[in-house]
C-alpha cells in the first residue's frame, strides 16, 4: 500500500495557506496555474543569497564554487527526480515555454522542411502550439491535430493516418483544462515507429505524477518548476543525449561558448550550450528544494491524494449541482488529474469566479490559453478549479458552499 499524504502537515508547510482574504481563510484552487511553494523553497534560496551568491561557473573563490555546486547540484536532482540518465541531460530555461521554443527554434529548424507535418493535439496548451504555428509560418510545415473523443480524451482512430510522414508529434502528458492523462508510452511508440519524434509538454504531469522520461520513450520533455513548488522563472528541458549534441545552439553570448574570436565562435559542452547569459540560481536551487520536497512526500501518495480528492470533489459537484453544472474532462478517475473544468448552466465563468473570491475561494476563470480547445468545446471560457498536496476535502467543501452562494446569486 503507497504512503498516505498527511495534508495537516503539508498545509502547514506552506506560510500561504495561513492566510485570509477577505477575513476568512484563504482556500487556493488555483495550482495548474501555478503552485505555493513550501518553506523549504523559501529558506533554500533565502540561504543562498544570505550564503553563497555568487555568478556560476565563473569565479575560483570559496563563495563562487559553492554557488556552482548549489546550482549543478540542483540539476542533478531534477533529473533524477523525471528519470534521466544524467544530470547533463537536463537544460535550464525559463519555463517550459521556453523549453518548447527552445526545441521548435533548434530541433526543429534544423531539420524540419516546407511540408513536413507535425501532429499536435487539440488539448494542447498555447506553449506548445504557438511555438509550432510560427514555424509554420516561417517554413510551411504542416500541423495535424488529433481530436478529442466525447468524453475528452484524445481520439486515436485516426492516429496512423495523422503520423503518416510526420517528422514530431508534441503533445501534453496532462491537459491543464480538462485533467486528462494521455498514455505518452502508446503515443511515442505509435510515433517513433512512423518515423517521428516525440515532445512531451509534462507542465502539468511532473508535478502530479510519477514521471519517467526512459518509460515514456519520449525524445524531449518540457516542465516548469513554479507549477512543482518551485520558484518561478525557472523551468526545463529534457531530451535525449544524442539530439542535444547535435542541435544548434538556441541563444548566444556568454556561458554558451567554448572559444570566441573575432572571426567566430565554438559552443559550450551539453548542456551549457543552450544556457546563454547569467543563469536563475537561486531559482535553480529552489527548484532543487522543491523536488526534495516532492521526493519526501512521495509521488505515488501525491497522486493518490490527488485521486480521491478529485473523486470527492467531481461526486459532490454532482450531487449538488446535477445537470444545471457541466464538468468538461473525463469521469473516470485513473484517466485524469486534478483540474476540474466546469460551466453553470446561463452563468458566465468568470462571474463565478469573482463571487467565490468573496469566499476567499481562489479559482480560475477564462481560456486557460487552450483557445482552440474551447473552441472544440463550443464554450468561450470555464471555470476551472485545481488541486495540489495542500488541499484537503475542507478546501473541496469551502469551493462546493461558494458555488452554492454563488449560483443563488445568480438566480435572482
Ligand atoms: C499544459 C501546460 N503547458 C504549458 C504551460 C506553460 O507553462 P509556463 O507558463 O510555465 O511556461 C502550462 C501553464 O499553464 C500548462 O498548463
Amino acid at each position: 500500500m503507497s504512503p498516505r499524504l498527511d495534508v495537516a502537515r503539508v498545509k502547514a508547510d506552506f506560510p500561504i495557506l495561513k492566510r485570509q482574504v477577505n477575513g476568512k481563510r484563504l482556500v487556493y484552487l488555483d495550482s495548474a496555474a501555478t503552485s505555493q511553494k513550501p518553506l523549504a523553497v523559501l529558506d533554500a534560496m533565502d540561504r543562498y543569497y544570505r550564503e553563497c551568491n555568487a555568478n556560476v561557473h565563473r569565479g575560483v573563490y570559496t563563495i563562487a564554487e559553492e554557488a556552482t555546486a548549489a546550482f549543478e547540484a540542483a540539476r542533478a536532482t531534477v533529473a533524477a527526480f523525471v528519470g534521466a540518465g544524467h544530470a547533463h541531460e537536463l537544460v535550464w530555461v525559463r519555463n517550459a515555454t521556453e523549453a518548447i521554443n527552445l526545441v521548435a527554434y533548434t530541433w526543429a529548424r534544423a531539420n524540419l522542411r516546407d511540408g513536413d507535418p507535425i501532429v499536435l493535439t487539440h488539448m494542447e496548451h498555447h506553449a506548445n502550439v504557438v511555438p509550432w504555428q510560427i514555424l509554420a509560418a516561417e517554413r510551411g510545415v504542416e500541423i495535424r491535430w488529433i481530436p478529442l473523443t466525447p468524453d475528452f480524451r484524445l481520439d486515436l482512430s485516426g492516429l496512423d493516418a495523422l503520423l503518416d510522414g510526420a517528422r514530431l508529434l508534441a503533445v501534453s502528458a496532462m491537459s491543464n483544462v480538462l485533467g486528462t492523462i494521455n498514455d505518452i508510452r502508446a503515443l511515442a511508440d505509435a510515433a517513433h515507429a512512423a518515423g517521428a519524434h516525440v515532445l512531451v509538454d509534462a507542465c502539468q504531469a511532473v508535478p502530479h505524477l510519477a514521471v519517467d522520461v526512459a518509460a515514456w520513450d519520449a525524445d524531449f520533455v518540457a516542465f516548469s518548476a513554479h507549477k512543482m513548488c518551485g520558484p518561478t522563472g525557472i523551468g526545463a528541458l529534457w531530451a535525449r543525449p544524442e539530439l542535444l549534441e547535435a542541435m544548434p545552439p538556441f541563444m548566444g553570448g556568454g556561458e554558451m561558448i567554448s572559444q570566441v574570436t573575432v572571426d567566430g565562435f565554438t559552443t559550450n559542452e551539453v548542456p551549457w550550450k543552450f544556457e546563454a547569459g547569467t543563469p536563475a540560481i537561486a531559482e535553480a536551487v529552489g527548484f532543487g528544494a522543491a523536488v526534495d520536497y516532492l521526493a519526501d512526500l512521495g509521488m505515488d501518495a501525491v497522486r493518490e491524494h490527488e485521486q480521491s480528492l478529485t473523486a470527492y470533489t467531481l461526486d459532490a459537484l454532482d450531487r449538488r449541482f446535477g445537470d444545471n453544472l457541466t464538468i468538461y474532462g473525463p469521469r473516470d478517475i485513473e484517466a485524469r488529474g486534478g483540474a476540474i473544468s466546469f460551466l453553470f448552466e446561463g452563468i458566465h465563468a468568470h462571474d463565478i469566479s469573482q463571487v467565490v473570491d468573496e469566499e476567499a475561494v481562489c479559482v480560475r476563470a477564462g481560456h486557460h490559453c487552450a483557445k482552440p480547445l474551447m473552441r472544440v468545446l463550443g464554450v468561450p471560457a470555464t471555470t476551472r478549479a485545481s488541486f495540489y498536496v495542500y488541499n484537503d476535502e475542507a478546501d473541496a467543501d469551502a469551493l462546493l458552499d461558494a458555488l452554492v452562494r454563488a449560483e443563488q446569486f445568480f438566480a435572482f
